[in-house]
């Protein structure tokens, strides 16, 4: 598996006296203290304790070996950035340290590439330092995440982000000069508790003026540290936008979704937070930064996504695969392929970064980080058991979103007795879920090849998880019409899934508005006052029987009678599948939800949606 490392830092063994060279004090400077040791000063103040490898490729390439890292791009550090001076010293310090980077580079054997820096102060100089970088051999610059008062959408920063996008040139953004100094004196603070908060400032401001409307899709910008706070309180800051429009600002869409429009590097330390970072930013926006060989460094850089439970896959995507396509690099296995060969029918053309791909338009990568075993190690067959089950619940979203449809039809029906057109897009969308249901009733079959024994291997780590605590079966019941207030107590744990259920509860079911429909075209009675549930069912039943007899003038609505039938029927079929299942796999053991397993699931195999449905069935005569 290929190791690229994206942030890392160099300083070079020496440099001139910058402090002398501009007249100005306080500059950056290395005070060698021993063999391979160096102290980096700024003024009379100590800064930082560095070592050989800043400087030395023999060194840097030795721990690279260590670590298993094919290659790194350095970049200089933040301190050097000289965004607070003017214009011709910064740009005169970026052109040493960009040029040292080159002459580092030069000497790392084809492993060490680099990000320039640039006076981000001035735009005009920053665009051409960078267009003369891209051009020596850089892939790109690291820039701090504000110009003193400035963020990131000040207008200079994002005519220079145009700039780089023109020029292909990927971008780090570093935080540095942390806010809220003067309060953080002590322990580090500033590193552990500004620099977090400034990377989010950045990314928000950045979101929110719109700049992502604006900018050109094929910008490639990184956010170190994980992106600091960012992905934590993503939430927060979509609540914010949804619900206060003061909070809004003018990007066009709730912040969410500009995520595919940043990058960030796993510089977290910790695998709750690596993994929470992947499902959160996407696991094809996360790329291995380790700030080597700084003290807050990953000590054996790429070691935080190697230990962790990401899958084989995820893992190579976050080691090298994400950072060849934001440094637009090539692979070793796409060395030969040259990506501006002209498109043939055996060789499509190659996407460019930034664009819509089948990845990320599906969120395949995100797909692909859903399946959390809970068996360590893992027990083989927990990922089909796992897969199973959400491509249930994936096409009981898809049948719930389709049965909304046909409510919503049989509604406007009802509304327009003459008007055909909502009867047939019901019946057209009742056959896509009896087709649905039908795939859904084949699928069990699968989950057959598992062993009772394998499946008991894992089944107590799932306690007390059971399929009654799935909120969307239920819902589709109470859309249809088996609204039953007892199952709600299953899901008091989850307030939102309550919520949702009641809501269906209370709302009329494609039952109630089937029959609503029948009664506005005139076929069905409106029950009078004490007209007892046993009286109005009969009625029902007739009025569906009198469609029947008449199939001349009913034809449309026979469809969706005999398509409410077939998927009544395939529930039922889906119910006795899901039995011979759990028969099957765990005999007549208790369910994990609490109930007596297949015994209980049997006393379901009655239920029918629309039993006015079958009834009328039984009133036909030859
Ligand atoms: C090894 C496989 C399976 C076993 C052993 C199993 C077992 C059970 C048991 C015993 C129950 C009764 C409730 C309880 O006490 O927990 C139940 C309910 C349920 N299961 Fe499964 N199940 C399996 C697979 C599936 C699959 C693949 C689905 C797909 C979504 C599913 C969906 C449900 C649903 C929706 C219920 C509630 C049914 C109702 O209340 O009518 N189960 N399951």
């Amino acid at each position: 598996m290929r190791v690229i490392d994206i942030h890392n830092h160099f300083f070079p063994e020496s440099w001139p006296d910058l402090a002398a060279r501009y007249g100005t004090p306080d500059w950056p400077w290395i005070k060698h203290t021993e063999a391979g040791k160096a102290d980096i000063m700024v003024g009379d103040r100590f800064f930082r304790h560095i070592y050989s490898a800043c400087w030395d490729p023999e060194v840097r390439l030795q721990e690279m070996d260590r670590d298993g890292v094919d290659l790194q791009v350095i970049s200089a550090t933040p301190a050097l950035f000289a965004y607070d001076r003017p214009v011709e010293h910064a740009l005169d310090c970026a052109r040493l340290f960009n040029d040292a980077a080159l002459e580092l580079c030069s000497r790392g054997k084809g492993r060490l590439k680099s990000f320039c820096q640039v006076p981000l102060q001035d735009t005009d100089a920053a665009c051409k330092e960078l267009t003369r970088c891209m051009q020596s051999g850089h892939l790109g610059v690291q820039i701090g995440n504000h110009i003193g008062c400035k963020n990131l959408d000040d207008p200079g920063v994002i005519t220079f982000l145009h700039h780089c996008a023109n020029e292909g040139a990927a971008v780090l953004v570093h935080p540095w000069e942390m806010l809220g100094r003067d309060r953080m004196p002590k322990y580090m603070m500033p590193w552990t508790v500004g620099m977090p908060a400034e990377t989010q400032l950045s990314v928000v401001a950045l979101i929110l003026s719109g700049a992502f409307d604006r900018l050109p899709s094929t910008l490639r910008i990184c956010f170190a540290h994980g992106g600091g706070s960012f992905a934590f309180l993503l939430g927060r800051l979509e609540n914010a936008w949804h619900h206060h429009p003061v909070a809004r600002g003018e990007c066009e869409h709730p912040p969410s979704h500009y995520l595919n429009r940043i990058y960030v590097d796993s510089a977290v330390f910790d695998q709750r937070t690596l993994q929470f970072l992947v499902g959160a930013i996407g696991a094809g926006r996360v790329m291995l930064g380790s700030d080597y060989p700084f003290p807050l460094g990953e000590e054996r850089v790429g070691s935080l996504i190697r230990q962790s439970n990401l899958l084989q896959d995820t893992k190579a995507r976050l080691l090298s695969g994400n950072a060849e396509g934001f440094l637009r690099i090539k692979t070793e296995s796409s060395e030969g392929a040259d990506r501006s060969e002209p498109a043939t029918a055996a060789s499509p053309p190659v996407p460019e970064p930034g664009r819509l791909t089948y990845s990320s338009y599906l969120k395949v990568p995100e797909l692909l980080e859903l399946q959390q075993p809970q068996s360590s190690p893992l027990h083989h067959d927990e990922l089909l058991f796992i897969l199973v089950h959400q491509t249930y619940e994936l096409w009981f979203k898809e049948l719930l979103h389709d049965l909304d449809a046909v409510v919503a039809n049989l509604q406007k029906a009802g509304a327009a007795p003459h008007s055909h057109d909502e009867v047939y897009e019901a019946a057209r969308l009742l056959r896509r879920c009896t087709e649905i249901t039908r795939v859904l009733v084949e699928q069990f079959t699968i989950l057959e090849t598992m062993l009772p024994t394998h499946f008991l291997a894992f089944r107590g780590m799932l306690e007390p998880a059971s399929g009654f605590q799935s909120e969307q079966f239920r819902e589709i019941e109470f859309l249809c019409g088996l609204k039953d207030e007892k199952m709600l107590r299953y899901h008091r744990p989850t307030p939102e899934a309550y919520a949702s259920l009641k809501r269906r509860l209370e709302e009329p079911s494609l039952r109630d508005v089937f029959f609503g429909a029948l009664q506005a075209m005139g076929n069905l009675v409106p029950p009078g006052a004490n007209v007892s549930e046993k009286e109005q069912f009969d009625a029902r039943a007739q009025a569906v029987h009198e469609l029947y007899k008449d199939e001349h003038h009913h034809r449309d609505w026979i469809d969706v009678c005999e398509r409410l039938t077939e998927f009544d029927e395939l529930i039922v079929s889906w119910r006795l599948r899901h039995i011979q299942l759990v028969e099957r796999v765990i005999g007549i053991r208790m369910g994990t939800g609490g109930s007596t397993g297949a015994s209980y699931l049997k006393l379901t195999l009655d239920k029918k949606f629309f039993p006015e449905l079958w009834e009328a069935r039984t009133l036909l005569t030859e």
